[in-house]
């Protein structure tokens, strides 16, 4: 019951500010975000590389309200390409884009995202690697897929998410389960309403396992986005199934979430992709890790008490 209430507190500016300011915050944040600059992070690149496992990198936020700030969030992806370009992991190294950060939500937002989201998509093919637009909230999702098909034109390989939660996802996994796509899955991370989204966990899991057979069985390479164990287990024998080798598929999960799995899956010979979040503007990818499990509030509040 509580995740509804963080995830509304996410949009709220007075528990940015509150939040943010908490002193003990920085040590829960780095949990889940380890690290704010790209000097930061290279170091957690090469860490988690020379360990089997491959990376999407997003640099964190969101909501952003000038075109000024959209293009540095551009300039701030350019930046973290630059730097992997001298590390030459190619595809093991790709990146993550929130559409928001890149002006969707501004006034001619659609044309502005894609002006933005163009020149990291193809600075990534030119150091051979590639870009998934993330998933927002349900509203911003006609945009999204019509971004994620233009630049699909010139970049086949872009990738896009699909979340299990949502009533649409069925059909929209239908129309991506094609060849030369890359579509990763996930159960779905906002507050969405019940005329557009299942709210119960187990009609989630049930939707995820419908959608990820399509994926399975169709053309393009599905990329599991999950930590559910359950989850996890029939994406291996859905796969299997449908006769597709390890390297016709991918698991994905979040940097700080069971990363003893990370291991373990890579150690089975899975090809296993680690999202790893960096930057300053945390805040709402930050709401979004507490909102899933109780248990990680219950920390945040137990340091914020402790010091
Ligand atoms: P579930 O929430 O049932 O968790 C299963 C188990 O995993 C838990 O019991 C716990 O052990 C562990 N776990 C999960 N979340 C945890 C957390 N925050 N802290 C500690 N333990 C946790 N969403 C979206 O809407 N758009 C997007 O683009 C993306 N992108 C994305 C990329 C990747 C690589 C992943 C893994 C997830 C996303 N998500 C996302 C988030 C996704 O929608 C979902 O909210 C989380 O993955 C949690 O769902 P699970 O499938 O892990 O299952």
């Amino acid at each position: 019951m509580l995740g509804p209430v963080i995830l509304a507190a996410s949009r709220s500016d007075r528990m940015r500010r509150l939040i943010s300011a908490a002193p003990v915050t920085k040590q829960v944040v780095d949990r889940f975000i380890p690290g704010e600059t790209v000097d930061d992070i290279v170091p957690i690149i090469k860490d988690l590389t020379a360990k089997g496992l491959e990376l999407t990198m997003d640099v964190v936020g969101e909501d952003i309200t000038t075109p000024e700030q959209a293009g540095a969030a551009r300039d701030a992806y350019l930046a973290l390409i630059d730097h992997l370009k001298d590390l030459e992991l190619g595809e093991r190294v790709e990146m993550s884009v929130k559409l928001s950060m890149f002006g969707q939500a501004l006034p001619g937002g659609h044309e502005l995202a894609l002006a933005n989201v163009r020149p990291v998509v193809e600075a990534a093919a030119a150091i051979g690697t590639t870009v998934t637009l993330d998933a927002e909230d349900h509203t911003t999702l006609d945009s999204m897929f019509a971004i994620h098909e233009e630049l699909r034109k010139d970049f086949p390989q872009t990738g896009c998410v699909i979340q299990a939660y949502l009533f649409r996802t069925e059909a929209d996994a239908r129309r991506l389960a094609a060849a030369g796509s890359r579509v990763r899955l996930v159960k779905g991370a906002y507050k969405e309403p019940a005329e557009v989204a299942y709210q119960q966990r187990h009609e989630i899991d049930k939707a995820y396992v419908r959608v990820l057979r399509i994926l399975m069985e169709g053309e393009g390479y599905p990329m599991i986005g999950s930590h559910d164990p359950r989850l996890i287990a029939i994406a291996q024998e859905l796969a299997h199934q449908a006769g597709r080798k390890l390297d016709e598929y991918e698991f994905q999960m979040l940097y700080g979430i069971r990363g003893e799995e990370h291991l373990r899956l890579a150690a089975e010979g899975h090809r296993m992709r680690v999202y790893t979040a960096y930057g300053t503007d945390w805040y709402g990818y930050f709401m979004r890790r507490l909102a899933e499990k109780p248990a990680n509030l219950r920390f945040f509040l137990r340091s914020m008490v402790s010091k």
